[in-house]
């Protein structure tokens, strides 16, 4: 395996250095990733011609990645998506979750597990580069009890493939429920909206989402709505239907529960012949078609707009309307969380 790490200082914040980590192949394939949030810059995979270009969506600079106003790339934590009214209750305690998605909790709090810079261990084998993240989350940050461990692992393989492993062991019982946040577009170095792309999904439900995004408990059939994606579909047909869970969403903002399949969510890019696949153990994925972008430069030389990049947030279920799905991110103290999700990309 011929292959190059590059590690390069972005930044001191807090006495902190802010540090990409870059793993490029001989085939180039390349992975940047960031010790801040454990945001993921750069997935460079070649399109049908041998183009080299990023297929996640990205800033141009340093600063707008410690703002990060859409979490880009970023590892999700401790519970990623919603929870209703920032209200929880662990073995009979009742916690105030910041409701910094008013009036939810969002995507861990004021201080997610996305703004914590982590420390980074590199190891190397045959055909692959490990990315080892450590942190830790402590007793009563953002409000969730317990002192938490962490461990994001990135393993990077020359066959263009990331197995991520999120690993989590608590002193108190607690709510964890990680992800990651990266904006797929398989045109590369986005060109083009994701509504471009053809989407598959091994799901016969969704969560259903009242009218301020979070899930009522219930679950919504996807036959004949535009949420069914189990054969592929051009993601930008039905994005905009007359339908009251596109509308509360403006899109694709939603859980899918995903059958206990392997490869359960494939992205098709015809024009760039990009493909892209990913398996997860988790229950759900929340799908968001970045129907809100932010108005920060991207390394493009653009603007984000709007469904220009797609988010797979593998996940347990959202916790909703009276704290349905709770049980689903509860980690009881002592026992280990490990979530995995793979992705996978070649070229048709
Ligand atoms: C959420 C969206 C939100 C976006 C950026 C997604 O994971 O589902 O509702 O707008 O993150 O914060």
């Amino acid at each position: 395996m011929v292959m190059n790490l590059t590690k390069t200082l972005l930044k001191n914040i807090d006495n902190k250095e802010i540090i990409s980590y870059n793993v490029r192949f001989d085939n180039g394939f390349e992975v940047e990733i960031l010790n801040l949030g454990g945001i993921i810059t750069k997935i460079i995979t070649p399109d049908k011609n041998g183009n080299l270009e990023n297929i996640v969506v990205g800033y141009k600079d340093i600063e707008s990645y410690i703002q990060n106003p859409s979490y880009f790339g970023a590892i999700i934590g401790r519970t990623s998506g919603r929870i209703c009214e920032g209200k929880i209750s662990i073995d009979g305690v009742d916690y105030d979750l910041a409701k910094n998605y008013n009036p939810h909790q969002g995507h861990g709090g004021d201080k997610g597990f996305n703004s914590k810079i982590w420390d980074v261990k590199i190891l190397e084998e045959e055909n692959n580069v490990i990315l080892k993240l450590y942190t830790k989350s402590l007793d009563m940050e953002e409000n969730y009890p317990g002192n938490l461990d962490l461990c994001v692992t990135f393993k990077i393989y020359e066959d263009y493939k990331i197995e991520q492993t999120y690993e989590a062991i608590s002193d108190k019982t607690t709510l964890v429920n990680m992800t990651n946040h990266s904006y797929f577009n398989l045109s590369g170095n986005i060109k083009r909206p994701i509504t471009d792309e053809y989407l598959k999904v091994d799901c016969d439900y969704i969560l259903e989402l009242d009218e301020t995004c979070v899930p009522t408990g219930k679950k919504i059939s996807v036959e004949n709505t535009p949420f069914d994606f189990t054969k592929e579909m051009l993601i930008g047909e039905r994005i905009d239907d007359n339908n009251k869970q596109i509308q509360i969403g403006c899109g694709y903002d939603h859980a899918f529960i995903l059958n206990d399949t392997k490869n359960q969510i494939k992205l098709n890019d015809i024009i760039s012949g990009r493909n892209m696949i990913i398996d997860t153990d988790q229950d759900c994925v929340v799908i968001y078609s970045m129907n809100f972008p932010d108005d920060v430069e991207l390394y493009n030389g653009n603007k984000t707009q709007r469904r220009y990049g797609i988010c797979f947030e593998t996940q347990a279920a959202p916790i909703g309307r009276n704290m349905c799905f709770i049980e689903d991110s509860l980690l009881n103290k002592g026992e280990k969380y490990i979530q995995k999700t793979i992705y996978k990309f070649f070229v048709n």
